[in-house]
């Protein structure tokens, strides 16, 4: 199959097409012929060399996709359109011509398949912290980091909760574009949010933690994704299926039925043909959602 791969570490340029085997699914998986694939912070850290985990060479980046059903498993038959993520223990394999993923939900119709192939493991994770969180209708949320990709889900995903949803970014026309009051982001974010926030999740990992704590009240009232320090603020650290808590995978079918009321769309900032091109642009920054590689049509 063809595939976008790297057989060294290094920056967006050691990312080349060639020919990898085929992978095939094993128990509980499905093999999609893949249609998009997602572009996360992990796969650039792992194409970087920077992964904890062992990585194989050659490496085939991304860790969401969406696609049609090759080879079938438990609820998806040959033919059936999916979004999903491969194996966490994988840590990629999404921008070839197959993939195989350990969880997934059928797509909706109408859902591009650019938002689908960008969408499970941020939908995963923000389903998980807004549960950690017990976010729910009325909820004062806070989220620092709110227009990244996995930011802007969170966001998407708390407002159909209900929740009253505060969000810092470095665009903050875009954080205010996905429903959320914007706040600028940056040391002294206690003196810029006005009145109560009962929650706050951190997405973005740059120290705000202790100000987060000092706006909630409670440091059990926060949650981060990406600072590893929250033990030592008192504050729990969700990495998820590592992690060994619950995890969010349940939010990816709620969040196809709320696709198709309206009431919600995965944020995509830029589509690409060219994964090295993507990676790029990760890279640079600002975000205003997902990035996300077109593999075939
Ligand atoms: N624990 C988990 O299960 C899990 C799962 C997925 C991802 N993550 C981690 O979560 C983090 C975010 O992932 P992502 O996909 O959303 O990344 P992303 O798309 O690169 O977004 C990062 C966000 O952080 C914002 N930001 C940058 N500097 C900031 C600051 N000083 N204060 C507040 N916000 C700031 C960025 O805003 P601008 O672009 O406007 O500067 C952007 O909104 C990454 O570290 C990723 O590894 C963890």
């Amino acid at each position: 199959m063809f595939a976008t791969r790297f057989e060294r570490f290094g920056p967006p340029e050691v990312l080349s097409v060639g020919e990898l085997p085929e992978p095939h699914a094993g128990p509980g998986e499905v093999r999609i012929r893949v249609r998009a694939a997602g572009v996360s912070p992990v796969d650039l850290a792992i194409r970087a060399g920077k992964s904890r985990s062992p990585i194989a060479l050659p490496h085939i980046p991304g860790v969401d996709a969406a696609g049609v059903v090759d080879e079938a498993g438990p609820g998806a038959e040959v033919g059936d359109e999916v979004f999903g993520a491969v194996d966490v223990a994988r840590l990629g394999g999404a921008t070839a011509e197959f993939a195989v993923l350990a969880f997934w939900t059928p797509k909706p119709p109408s859902m591009p398949w650019e938002q689908a192939g960008a969408a499970a493991s941020g939908i995963e994770t923000a389903t998980r912290a807004l549960d950690l969180l017990d976010v729910r209708d009325g909820t004062t949320l806070l989220v620092d980091g709110a227009s990244g990709g996995v930011g802007s889900l969170v966001v998407g995903l708390a407002l159909a909760r209900g929740a009253r949803v505060l969000g810092t970014g470095g665009d903050l026309e875009f954080v205010e574009s996905l429903g959320a009051i914007p706040v600028p982001y940056g040391p002294g974010l206690p003196t810029r949010v006005d009145g109560r926030v009962d929650a706050a999740l951190d997405v973005a990992g740059q120290g705000s933690l202790p100000e987060l704590v000092e706006l909630t009240g409670e440091p059990s009232s926060v949650v981060t994704l990406a600072d590893f320090s929250g033990p030592s603020h008192g504050v729990r650290v969700s990495t998820g299926a590592l992690g060994g808590e619950p995890d969010g995978r349940h939010g990816l079918a709620a969040a196809a039925r709320l696709f198709e009321e309206g009431r919600f769309r995965v944020p995509v900032e830029a589509v690409f043909t060219d994964a090295a091109a993507a990676h790029a642009a990760a890279e640079r920054g600002p975000r205003r959602g997902k990035l996300v590689v077109r593999v075939s049509e």
